[in-house]
């Protein structure tokens, strides 16, 4: 990575700060998955560490995790995220321990563990600083948790982005605006559908939903049909048979729908079918962007159903993000009211390891999350 990569564009705002110092005094460097272009390879090499602002917090990077988004190649950029600026750092994934906090933080402090959704891909950030890949990262306040002693950086860095992903489809007010999640919800008569349980997206849907007193009907192979129920699904339903429609209608019964979120591929038309047929909120979320939702799925539409697409970024600009990050998920999982799930397979150690870990989770997992060791 050249000196002119490093400090280009947006990311040329990075600068060295004065508190990341080893146990023996010793300034650690930092470095990062350097994408150099859009079509480029990954390459670790140097970065800066950024000082945080007043609403962010400096964290060491113990382990991430992979998501699609992270294998985006070429003209896939443009299609997903064409405002990103390179030199890039991308992922989302962090867990990890605070090195230094930003003056306005008073909920976290050195030394604390957490885990935290990365935000360098987003439009209004668009900076190296904060993606995941790299020893140092910055991540906003309000998108951190204090993780338990008890749970790993590795089992905690599954959780980012798909835990926001199914926060923002099931509790924003453009989405589905069920009410949040808390320590001791009141049993509601109401059922979310979950379209792909099994997916991490789905594992956290399944759990919010529980943990805000819904009712959860899901699908998942069959195989996983225990694992979504241990995350506090109800029902399941193989989503691979010719009837899944029908048996799902049937799970929900005269329990009226609070609404569904899709997740997966050709999720959304069955999904849209079930909101239809059966009582209750005729809306549906997917788990794609609203402009590949218009794009691929204009037949999945009916008549009186509402469909929406998610960003699962879009937590940090509103009420959800700070309500699940700072008040729900660090006391839940502290009380194991919350998993940190599916399961971790930690698949490497080291920057270098990443490029392999997103080509296994091109070639498909189920229920297990893929992560990389710093
Ligand atoms: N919009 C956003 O901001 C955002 C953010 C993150 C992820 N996503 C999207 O959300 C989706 C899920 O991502 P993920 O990381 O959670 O996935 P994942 O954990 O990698 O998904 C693996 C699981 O997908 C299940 N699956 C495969 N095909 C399915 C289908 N047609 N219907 C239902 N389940 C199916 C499999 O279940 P079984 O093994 O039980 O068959 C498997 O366990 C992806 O499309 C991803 O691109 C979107």
């Amino acid at each position: 990575m050249t000196e002119q990569n490093t400090t280009g564009g947006n990311n040329a705002g990075q600068y060295q700060a004065g508190g990341n110092r080893t146990g023996h005094g010793k300034r650690e460097q930092n470095k990062a998955l350097w994408l150099a272009k859009r079509s480029a390879p990954f390459e670790a090499g140097p970065a800066q560490v950024t000082a945080p602002a007043a609403n962010e917090v400096v964290v060491r990077v113990r382990a991430v995790a992979v998501n699609p988004i992270d294998s985006l190649h070429g003209v896939q950029f443009l299609a997903v995220v064409p405002w990103l600026q390179f030199p890039a750092v991308v992922g989302s994934d962090v867990a990890g321990e605070v090195v230094e906090v930003g003056s306005g933080v008073t909920r976290l402090k050195p030394g604390d563990r957490v885990l935290g959704h990365a935000v360098g891909i987003e439009k209004s950030h668009n900076r190296a600083a904060e993606g995941a890949f790299q020893h140092y990262t910055v991540l906003l306040e309000h998108l951190v948790s204090a993780i338990p002693g008890t749970l790993s950086y590795e089992q905690a860095s599954v959780l980012p982005l798909t835990l926001s992903t199914a926060a923002t489809g099931l509790f924003q007010q453009d989405h589905l605006g069920l009410a949040l999640p808390v320590a001791d919800p009141p049993e509601r008569s109401e059922t979310v559908l979950v379209w792909g349980g099994s997916t991490s997206v789905g594992s956290n849907a399944i759990q919010l939903a529980r943990n805000a007193g819904y009712r959860v009907v899901t699908t998942a192979s069959p195989h996983n049909f225990d694992y979504v129920k241990s995350l506090g699904a109800a029902e399941a339903v193989d989503y691979h048979s010719s009837t899944a429609v029908d048996e799902l209608v049937e799970r929900i019964g005269t329990s009226p729908l609070a609404g569904a979120l899709a997740i997966g591929r050709r999720s959304l038309a069955p999904s849209v079918a079930i909101a239809a047929k059966v009582p209750g909120r005729k809306r549906v979320t997917s788990a794609q962007p609203e402009r590949v939702v218009r794009l691929r799925s204009p037949r999945a539409r009916r008549p009186g159903v509402h469909v929406s697409g998610i960003w699962g970024g879009t937590l940090k600009d509103n009420e959800v993000g700070p309500a699940i990050y700072a008040g729900f998920l660090p006391g839940a999982l502290a009380s194991g009211a919350y998993r940190a799930a599916p399961e971790a397979v930690v698949v490497g150690e080291g920057l270098e390891a990443i490029p392999d870990a997103i080509r296994q989770l091109r070639s498909g997992v189920s229920a297990k999350k893929l992560v990389v060791t710093l």
